[in-house]
């Protein structure tokens, strides 16, 4: 069975939990394109929802399929996020941003009522950290914030793009920062937050509801375990 088989069944079964009505966030990445694409369908046959998506990338894709967006500015609050992610634990705390998306991902998941993240088998974990942690950095002095999160034990990687440092949607670097270990991700959240010059980290802590893990051709909805 293939992992995109997988990202598909999985994220196509978080789209059905969407109801009329919904004012729903929009994920990133290659999984987050499935229910895109699937709540695109269920637009067409008459569901009425509205979005704010979490990239230029995702917004692209939901203009193509006929998801009608609102304005982020617009909207005090969501009704459920549907979103991917890098790694998730048993307690549902994620490791998010490979797409470097992670800052307007936390913002709109912050903001919704319901966050329903999806991911193939191979993102569940014991502990968070083999994924190296993305952390969006201003890029004035961004070598001043790299410096104090190396001083927290990882190796730390300025992202590449194709040409210079890989550039976020609000204009910010990315930091990959190869911790191995995070025995306690919410404690390192807040140590990266305070740290001057980091926009967000891509630690998402106790914040998913249900993880739907696609698992050859089932889908499994994992809840948090304590
Ligand atoms: C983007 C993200 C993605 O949700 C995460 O990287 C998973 O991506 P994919 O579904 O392509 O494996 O956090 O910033």
């Amino acid at each position: 069975m293939s992992l995109e088989r997988e990202k598909q069944l999985a994220a196509e079964s978080a789209a059905e939990l969407v109801e009329e009505s919904m004012r729903i966030g929009l994920g990133t990445g290659s999984t987050a394109a499935f229910a895109i694409r699937r709540l695109g369908e269920r637009v067409a046959q008459g569901l009425s929802i509205t979005a704010v998506p979490t990239s230029l990338q995702s917004e692209r894709l939901a203009r193509e399929v006929g998801i009608p967006l609102i304005d982020f500015s617009d909207v005090i609050s969501l009704d459920m996020t549907l979103d991917g992610a890098d790694e998730f634990d048993p307690a549902l705390n994620l490791t998010k941003g490979g797409g470097g998306a992670l800052f307007r991902e936390k913002i709109v998941a912050a903001a919704s009522d319901r966050l329903i993240i999806f991911a193939d088998h191979t993102k569940q974990v014991q502990q968070l950290g083999k994924f190296p942690l993305p952390v969006e950095v201003n890029p004035f002095g961004w070598q001043v914030a790299a410096g104090k999160i190396e001083a927290l034990g990882p190796k730390v990687t300025l992202r590449q793009g194709s040409s210079g440092p890989f550039t976020t949607d609000n204009q910010g670097y990315i930091l990959d920062c190869e911790f191995g270990e995070i025995p306690d991700p919410p404690a390192l959240e807040r140590q990266l937050a305070a740290i001057a010059g980091v926009t967000e980290c891509g630690l998402f802590c106790a914040m998913a509801e249900i993880i739907c893990m696609g698992e050859g051709e089932s889908v499994r909805h994992i809840t948090p375990r304590a």
